[in-house]
């Protein structure tokens, strides 16, 4: 990588802004469900409290949009971060203005101080040079550890850095180094596992690395709009606008440069897409009735992937084979985490309702990497820097 990371700045002693995603899924009574996206901060924030520096967190949570959300207070996140560092985290009630100034001088070194929700500012948003210059008065060093985020050209990943030395933290670092690796020299043969319910998310990673993978095996979703660009009957399945031209031209790219496309030989289809669902059966794709929709894909498809996935030395993952929310309907995807987590291949899984899967299952320690991001992974492997670590400071420039 060649940007600047944390170990390269002196922060011994120094008050440092540290940009991380904190936005952490919350059931109903606003509880965390998952939180390994605090967990993967923590080398960063441990390797400050070690430094002795004055350590001011600030993230986003949610999609407040710009105004106060009670259920969006980092007071949750402030309560399980200090949970799992062993000392105490505190907590402000905004995430600028002169009350956080003050209690920004009163730390002590090695001290944590998590900022409120930065979109309870639209500010934040919109990049609003002030804000961000409100944010970049708390401290002397920028570390963005926010990988999840990089994508976003918000004030508190970009404006900032235009009035602090920006540095990389250990997570985004090591998301680089993961990821890029598979855009660099991934061991062959190289199979990419996708799903989900959209290929233009997808468009833009397949277009970049297709010339580098040996097989896709699509499943999900993206499955129907293949089949249905392959004139076979997809029932109610939903198809995104304008994405049977993409398909075309996917698979007309994957032609031409060698790489085998797989498809689904059967699917579960169902009258519904939720639990209530009635009429639930597993059929050949020439046979999907037109009244039904598609949700998962059938064992005989999951046969054909293992193949290749057995062959495969570098696996990538972005996206579930069905419905996976819906018991009935998850087979598909959990039989391919589990399959994942045994193979020898280096195993890479996109963030996103992916990651959620593997953690859920408790395989995550079993893959190779799981990103923290979605949004930010895919955008990353479509070969576009991401905004948020364009504007840290590169390696020949010297520390400063
Ligand atoms: C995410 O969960 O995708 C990141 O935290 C970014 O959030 P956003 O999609 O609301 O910008
Ligand atoms: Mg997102």
């Amino acid at each position: 990588m060649n940007k600047l990371t944390v170990s390269d700045v002196a922060v011994k002693g120094k008050k440092v802004l540290v940009r991380v995603d904190f936005n952490v899924p919350l059931d109903q009574t606003g509880a965390i469900t998952d939180d390994s996206r605090i967990q993967a901060a923590l080398p960063t924030i441990e390797y400050l409290i070690d430094q002795k520096a004055k350590v001011i967190l600030c993230s986003h949570l949610g999609r407040p949009g710009g105004k106060v959300v009670e259920k969006l207070r980092m007071g949750v996140v402030g309560e399980r971060l200090s949970r799992l560092l062993g000392k105490s985290v505190q907590v402000a009630r905004e995430s600028i203005g002169p009350e956080v100034e003050q209690t920004v001088e009163k730390l002590c070194g090695g001290d944590v101080l998590l900022l409120e929700n930065l979109r309870f500012h639209p500010e934040e948003e919109t990049n609003d040079a002030t804000f961000a210059q409100a944010l970049a008065r708390l401290a002397e060093v920028y570390v963005n550890d926010a990988f999840a985020a990089a994508h976003r050209s918000h004030a508190s990943i970009i404006g900032v850095t235009r009035y602090l030395p920006a540095v990389a933290g250990r997570l985004l670092e090591k998301e680089i180094t993961n990821l890029g690796g598979i855009l660099e020299n991934p061991a062959h043969p190289f199979v990419a596992l996708l799903g989900g319910a959209k290929v233009s998310d997808k468009v833009g990673m397949l277009e970049n690395i297709m010339d580098k993978m040996d097989c896709v095996l699509i499943g999900g979703g993206m499955a129907a709009i293949f089949l249905k660009a392959k004139s076979y009957e997809t029932g109610q399945s939903l198809v995104e606008a304008g994405s049977l031209a993409t398909a075309f031209d996917l698979m007309e790219k994957a032609e031409a440069s060698g790489v085998r496309l797989l498809l689904p030989v059967d699917v579960v289809v169902a009258d519904e897409t939720g639990a209530e669902a009635k009429e639930v059966e597993t059929v050949p794709v020439e046979k999907v009735p037109s009244y039904l929709k598609i949700v998962d894909i059938g064992p005989q498809t999951f046969e054909n992937f293992q193949k290749e996935l057995r062959k495969s030395r570098t696996v990538f993952w972005n996206g579930p084979m069905g419905i996976y929310e819906v018991p009935q309907f998850a087979q598909g995807t959990k039989s391919m985490a589990g399959l994942l987590a045994g193979l020898e291949a280096t195993t890479i899984i996109g963030g996103g309702s992916t990651a959620e899967v593997v953690i859920e299952m408790g395989l995550a320690d079993k893959m190779s990497f799981v990103s923290t991001g979605g949004g930010a992974s895919l955008k990353f492997l479509g070969g576009r820097p991401l905004p948020g670590i364009e504007v840290l400071l590169n390696k020949e420039a010297g520390a400063s």
